[in-house]
This record gives structure tokens, C-alpha cells and sequence, in this order.
């Protein structure tokens, strides 16, 4: 069976999935697409042969409709996601889940009213092969118990007009507080933002940020945000154990010796860096909804990192540490 995909959102991120589902994975066709803007769905429409819907309620009504791909921005996923729930069709929703948790919340209660999961988040770290092999050597004992996770995640550059001081928690840490709590396998218990010299590139932008999560078993995760490094896009990360280290490799597949120097090279964007991961998520969403079902980072990973990233709104602006409360997980997100 080949399952019958509706896109909604045509922008940056709606396109990249359209080209993989359409020119790279098995298993999936794009039959329909949705955008705000007409347009920009037209054209996305035009390679996979899709039909072009004005709204989000059309597309999912459609008999062709077998499951819904939502790439629009956050605070238009719930009024997606809700009707896609009740026709019974599967949803990946790219991050965040919503960016405010009371949605969060009413789309938990939705799918635990249907009793089986039937949501994939898009937070694409726990595909990329470094991460899991971070994950793997962690599980297999090698360092002994981890004490700390120290990440870094740096952009070149961001829009100067549409990138604000928030956004490095709510927009961009949402990726490494998905790692802390999957790697660790914990809940993040409180956290602390802080922000000291600004990089005068942003202006105004409140840039780097430095965060501390603690998790609730005690672990300090720590998270460098710095967005107009210039260099390129740099992730790392580090679980520092009890017998020793386990740090990401260099993203760049080969080390250039020539003259007298070493180099390789550092991905321009989070698409060059998550490329094989954007990959192995939406090949593994195909595979679990062609079967009905969900796999991967649930709703209940995307509630819990839109709680953290509020706490840690309120800690950039007040400097003090604050708790992150959650509810309790329900049964189908054991
Ligand atoms: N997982 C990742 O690494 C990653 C990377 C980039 C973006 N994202 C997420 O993907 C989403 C889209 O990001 P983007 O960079 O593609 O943004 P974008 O602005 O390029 O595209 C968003 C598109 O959604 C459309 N849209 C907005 N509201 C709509 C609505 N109610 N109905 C239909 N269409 C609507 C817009 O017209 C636009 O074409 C965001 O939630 C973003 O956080 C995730």
C-alpha cells in the first residue's frame, strides 16, 4: 500500500518533506497539499501531482487522505491536528507540538480519548545517527552513570527581522531539551537561563544564551544557544560520566590535511547537518502510519518540551531558576 499524504504548509520545511517523501523514501505519496498562502502550495503541488486545498478541514476531509503531514507554524498545529485526530488519520507534526501548553494539553486529551497514539512529533535528533550512537554507548555502560550533558547549538546566522531574543529558547533549545530528556530518559525538574556579553552581530538579540536544566534524577544538563556565530551550524554534545566522556563526532565526513593545517567541513544549516535524520524520521513515520499507528517522539515529548521552554522563558527574564510542572502521563505514553 502506498499511503495517501496531505501537506499542510508549503514553506521551508513543507517543501524539504514533500521532496523526500516524493524523490527519496518508499511508501508515501503526497496526493494533497494546504497553505495559507494558495501560491506557494500550487507550486509545491505541481511535482507530486497533488490536489491543492484551501484549508486544513478540506485536506483532511479528503478520501485520498490516508495521513497528515503538518509544516505550518506552531500556533496553527492544534486547529490541524484536532480534526486529523477525529477522521482517525495518522499526524506527524513538525516541532513544536504547540507553543502553548493549554494546546498541548487538549491534544493529549484527544489522543487519549482515541486510546492509542496516533501523533509523531518532529524533533529529528533522535534519528541522526551521532545522537543515537551518544544514546547506545550511554546504555551500554561505558562511562558508568552520566552526571552532566553539556550542549552547544550554533546557527551562522539568523533574520535579522523575524528571529526575536525568545525564540533561542521556545524555537531553537526545544532540539536540545528533546535530547536531554531522551537521552537521559528523565524529566527536566527545573531551569536556568542566563545571558552575559551579547555578540554585537544580533544588536539587540538577547545572544548567546547559556541554560542549565536540571533533570529530575539529578543530572545538570547545560545548553550553549548562539546564533550569529558566523562560521556555520554547530551542534555538539557531551555526557560527561562517571568513568569517562562521550562527546558527538565532527559532523563532516572527512579531515582535510594539506599544507600545514587540517580541516573539514562545518554544514551550512540544519538542513545539511539532519539531512539523513529529516530521513529516517518521516521513512519511519510512513512505515507506522501505513500500519495505522505512531512511532517516535509522542505528544506527550512535545507537551513536556513546551513546558520546559516556557519555565525557561521565565527564566531568561527573571534570572531565577523555575520549576517545570507537568501533568500526569497518561497510560499510552509509557
Ligand atoms: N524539525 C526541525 O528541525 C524544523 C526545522 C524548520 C522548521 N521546523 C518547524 O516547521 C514549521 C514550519 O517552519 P518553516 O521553517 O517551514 O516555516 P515557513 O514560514 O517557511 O513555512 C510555513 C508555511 O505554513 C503556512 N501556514 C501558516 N499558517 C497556516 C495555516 N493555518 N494553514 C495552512 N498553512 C499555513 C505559511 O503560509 C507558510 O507557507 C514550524 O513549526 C517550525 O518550527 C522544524
Amino acid at each position: 500500500m502506498t499511503l495517501g499524504i496531505g501537506v499542510i504548509g508549503t514553506g521551508m520545511i513543507g517543501q524539504d518533506h514533500i521532496r523526500r517523501i516524493t524523490d527519496v523514501l518508499a511508501g508515501g505519496r503526497v496526493v494533497a497539499v494546504a497553505d495559507a498562502d494558495r501560491s506557494r502550495a500550487e507550486t509545491a503541488a505541481e511535482k507530486p501531482s497533488a490536489t491543492v486545498h484551501d484549508d486544513a478541514a478540506s485536506l483532511i476531509a479528503a478520501p485520498e487522505v490516508d495521513a497528515v503531514l503538518i509544516c505550518s507554524w506552531g500556533p496553527a498545529h492544534e486547529e490541524a491536528i484536532l480534526p486529523a485526530l477525529a477522521a482517525g488519520k495518522p499526524v506527524f507534526c513538525e516541532k513544536p507540538l504547540a507553543p502553548k501548553q493549554d494546546a498541548c494539553l487538549r491534544i493529549i486529551d484527544a489522543e487519549v480519548k482515541l486510546g492509542r497514539r496516533l501523533i509523531q512529533v518532529g524533533f529529528m535528533r533522535r534519528y541522526d545517527t551521532a545522537y543515537r550512537a551518544l544514546k547506545e554507548t550511554l546504555a551500554a555502560g561505558k562511562v558508568g552513570a552520566p552526571l552532566m550533558y553539556h550542549a552547544a547549538h550554533r546557527n551562522a546566522s539568523v533574520p535579522a527581522d523575524l528571529y526575536t531574543s525568545d525564540m533561542a529558547i521556545s524555537d531553537t533549545m526545544v532540539h536540545d531539551i528533546d535530547v536531554a530528556r531522551w537521552l537521559l530518559d528523565d524529566e527536566v525538574a527545573r531551569v536556568r537561563v542566563m545571558a552575559g556579553r551579547r555578540n554585537s552581530v544580533g544588536g539587540d538579540l538577547r545572544d548567546p544564551i547559556f541554560s542549565v536544566m536540571e533533570m529530575q534524577g539529578g543530572v545538570l544538563a547545560t545548553v550553549e544557544i548562539s546564533v550569529n556565530i558566523g562560521y556555520g551550524y554547530d551542534i555538539r554534545g557531551e555526557v560527561s560520566g562517571e568513568t569517562g566522556t562521550i562527546e558527538l563526532a565532527e559532523a563532516n565526513p572527512v579531515v582535510l590535511k594539506a599544507g600545514d593545517g587540517f580541516s573539514g567541513r562545518v554544514p551550512a544549516d540544519w538542513r545539511e547537518r539532519f539531512i539523513d535524520a529529516y530521513d529516517r524520521e518521516i521513512a519511519a513515520w510512513i512505515e507506522a502510519a501505513s500500519a495505522g499507528g505512531a512511532t517516535g517522539p509522542s505528544a506527550w515529548d512535545g507537551y513536556a518540551i513546551t513546558a520546559v521552554s516556557d519555565a525557561g522563558l521565565r527564566a531568561a527574564e527573571t534570572g531565577e531558576a523555575v520549576e517545570v510542572h507537568l501533568v500526569d502521563r497518561p497510560d499510552i505514553y509509557a
